[in-house]
């Protein structure tokens, strides 16, 4: 039986976690906070998504070298914030027989890297190694709690480490196809809660679906060049992580950073939106790493940009639509 550690015990992670043990892995789950171990282990429930139970068989712990403890695979399913802090906790207890897998999506601000060049990073540090893998795609945890159909991609340049997260992952109802452009998957996961974040503040603002229709596209064309620009593969862009998360992000009831762009577009505060969220919005926490990827790379990005102009204040969401339409007319 394939051995999984869950590290995060947020929506994401327990949906996976519950995936997996009803589909007979052996589960345990860490956290960094004990009363969230607690009251899962007791009520088998999660508060953000009612209606799913968790099988008994799954284990909890809040020790991270018991959890790393004899398992095949390390799922890191913190928030971006805390995926460098949880690599150095759990870096001494990793070898490099395990796989680790990063579900967080995010980028850097300091160091403009993804979530698993960060794991890798800390391994590094503390003179570790073992292979990661990026799992990102369209995937809401509400559906994936509720077995709801869903398709995602196990990206890495070594194709024997993806091809094994596919055949641990994969399940009757969770489809898991592979690549090999790990940064390309992982940078359309982080941009894309940005382009989310506009298309709420347009919502907001009450444009229609031509509106919104528009950003996806055009934030889809603003991702690719950045990537391209990077060295990743174009076609990743138009895969799961890249135009498929972005249409699931851009236009979901569940999308927390819809949510959140949607608020700011009806005049609300950065700190009102994150607060009436509740839950991280990573959008906000990917865009300053966006624009200075986009100015290191000399990529114009200039629905990321007016979203960085609103957030910091320097542009009113109700004047970014008149600076974005009235940009010099140019080719698709
Ligand atoms: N929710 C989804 O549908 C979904 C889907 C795909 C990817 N993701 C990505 O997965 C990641 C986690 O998302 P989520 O929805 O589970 O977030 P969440 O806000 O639900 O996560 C909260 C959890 O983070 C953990 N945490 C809090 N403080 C911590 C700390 N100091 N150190 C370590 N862990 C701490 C706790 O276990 C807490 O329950 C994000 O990067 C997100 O973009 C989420």
């Amino acid at each position: 039986m394939i051995k999984i550690a869950v590290f995060g015990a947020g929506t994401w992670g327990i949906a996976l976690a519950r995936l997996l043990a009803v589909n007979g892995r052996d589960v345990t789950v860490w956290s960094a906070i004990p009363t969230e171990l607690k009251s899962l282990s007791t009520t088998h429930r999660h508060p953000n998504l009612p209606g799913m139970e968790l099988p008994s068989t799954m284990h909890y712990t809040a020790d991270i070298a018991e959890a790393c403890a004899g398992k095949d695979i390390l799922l890191f399913a913190v928030p971006s914030p805390f995926v460098r802090s949880t690599a150095k906790k759990a870096a001494p207890y990793i070898s490099d027989s395990q796989l680790i897998v990063d579900v967080a999506k995010g980028i850097e601000d300091k160091t403009l890297m993804t979530m698993s060049e960060i794991i890798e990073d800390e391994l590094t540090k503390q003179k570790r190694s073992a292979r990661v893998v990026a799992l990102s795609g369209p995937t809401h945890a509400e559906e994936v709690a509720r077995d709801m159909p869903t398709l995602i991609v196990a990206a890495s340049e070594d194709e024997e480490a993806a091809k094994a997260v596919q055949k641990a992952f994969s399940t009757p109802t969770f489809r898991v196809y592979t690549n090999t452009d790990r940064r390309g998957t992982e940078l359309g996961g982080a941009v894309k809660n940005v382009i989310a974040l506009a298309v709420g503040i347009a919502l907001g603002l009450g444009y229609g679906d031509n509106a919104k229709a528009a950003l996806i596209t055009r934030g889809n064309a603003e991702l690719s060049r950045l990537g391209i620009a990077m060295g990743c593969k174009p076609e990743t862009f138009s895969g799961l992580s890249g135009m498929g998360d972005l249409i699931v992000t851009c236009t979901s009831m569940h999308s927390r950073n819809l949510h959140a762009g949607m608020l700011l577009g009806h005049g609300k505060t950065v700190e009102e939106a994150k607060t009436e969220v509740g839950q991280v919005v990573e959008g906000i926490n990917a865009l300053p790493a966006a624009c200075r990827l986009a100015k290191k790379y000399k990529v114009d990005m200039p629905i990321v940009q007016s979203v960085d102009a609103i957030l910091g204040g320097r542009l009113a969401a109700s004047n970014a639509l008149a600076s974005l339409m009235g940009r010099d007319l140019k080719r698709e």
